[in-house]
């Protein structure tokens, strides 16, 4: 790749570009940590959004715990990058992963989440052959309808397996609540969050009135990390979006600004009021609905091929653009965005400052 010097102009940068604005992304994590620095609950913040280690870092010197993943591969980079206290907030399952986990385990103190007795006796044995003790959370189903199980008899039953399980360590439960964290009412999502709170701490309760220790109670996102993230019990939030937000998030208006672009070039104008830029679906994802054209009145991106996006501008165009000219767009899933994207161009008053990888982009296994 042909990178071009630090100080570049951000609309000068080759595209498309996925831009990273770094004082809107500091002024996010500062927020958060503001937030929880009188709360008993600490950020894991989740990986799965920037997938970038230097990130990950910056997070770390604001008061994060550690960090979460969703898979092993994203915890195998970020383990690369010097960090060892790690939650993969999800099922390890397999004899090939499994053998990757407890290889992990042997250089960070790994955590993992379990919701089934059958990958717990595989975990027991796959760690006593690796001679390492890995952390376990057991997963409940907190509302979410995914993973986990309920709270109740098979919620103690599996915790008291962990615990009885010579080679790993039972640190505590997780339940993510996201089937609450967009709900657009705040009222609304709070009491949702908040229900799935009292399931979540209620069977951190239940296994301690069996004699069980639990340490880790984790939960919350974006979109519920004011109130998961106050709820007496909880211990950890996973939230993963504020650092970059979206414009899904956006909307839901959360104190976090959106520092995340993808850069394009108008390539075509090839009949009035519509412009053909070199930004198509293999650079911006659009599962959460049209990205949104930002600093362009009236402006709207209406299609997605392959390599190409189509921008319908207000009539009259409230701004003359040619070929060569450059636009922002804002994603509206960050997330998926980020996953298609070799680097990130992190701009500071709108001159390019670091170039960074985004390490973990691609790493589903
Ligand atoms: C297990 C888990 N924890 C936390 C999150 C938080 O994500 P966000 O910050 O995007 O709400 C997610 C999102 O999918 C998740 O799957």
């Amino acid at each position: 790749m042909y990178v071009q010097p630090v100080g570049t102009p951000k609309l000068e940068l080759d595209t498309p570009a996925l831009i990273l604005d770094l004082d809107v992304v500091e002024a996010n994590i500062q927020r958060m940590a503001d937030f929880l620095r009188d709360k008993p609950a600490k950020i894991r913040p989740h990986m799965k959004t920037h997938k970038t280690p230097a990130l990950a870092h910056k997070q770390l010197a604001a008061g994060a715990l550690g960090v979460t993943c969703a898979k092993l591969g994203e915890a195998e980079v970020m383990a690369a990058a010097g960090i060892k206290d790690i939650l993969i907030a999800n099922q390890i399952v397999g004899r090939l992963k499994l053998e990757r986990l407890m290889s992990l385990a042997r250089s960070t103190d790994i955590m993992v989440a379990v919701d089934d007795e059958q990958n717990v006796a595989d975990l027991d044995e796959a760690a006593n052959r690796w001679g390492v003790r890995p952390r376990v959370l057991v997963e409940i189903d907190n509302g979410t309808h995914r993973c986990g199980v309920q709270r109740g008899e098979r919620t103690i039953r599996l915790a008291s397996q962990v615990a009885e399980s010579r080679n790993l360590r039972l640190a505590g439960v997780m339940g993510y609540e996201g089937f609450a964290v967009f709900i657009a009412d705040a009222e609304e999502r709070a009491a949702a969050a908040r229900g799935a709170m009292e399931i979540l701490t209620g069977a951190a309760d239940d296994c301690r009135s069996s004699g069980l220790e639990i340490g880790i109670v984790s939960g919350g996102g974006t979109g519920t990390f004011d109130t998961s993230g106050a709820f007496p019990g909880v211990t950890e939030i996973q939230a993963g979006s504020y650092i970059t937000m979206d414009g899904r998030y956006k909307g839901i208006g959360l104190p976090f600004e959106c520092g995340l672009s993808v850069l394009c070039t108008v390539i075509s104008r090839p009949r009035p009021g519509v412009l053909i830029t070199d930004l198509g679906m293999k650079q911006i994802s659009h599962e959460f609905g049209m990205p949104h054209v930002l600093n362009v009145p009236g402006a709207s991106l209406t299609k997605l091929s392959e390599e190409h996006g189509l921008i319908e501008l207000a009539d009259p165009p409230s701004v003359p653009h040619q070929p060569g000219d450059t636009l922002e767009i804002l994603p509206t899933h960050g997330d998926t965005t980020i996953n298609i994207h070799d680097y990130f161009f992190a701009v500071r008053g709108g001159l390019l400052e670091a170039v960074w990888a985004v390490g973990a982009r691609g790493k589903s296994r």
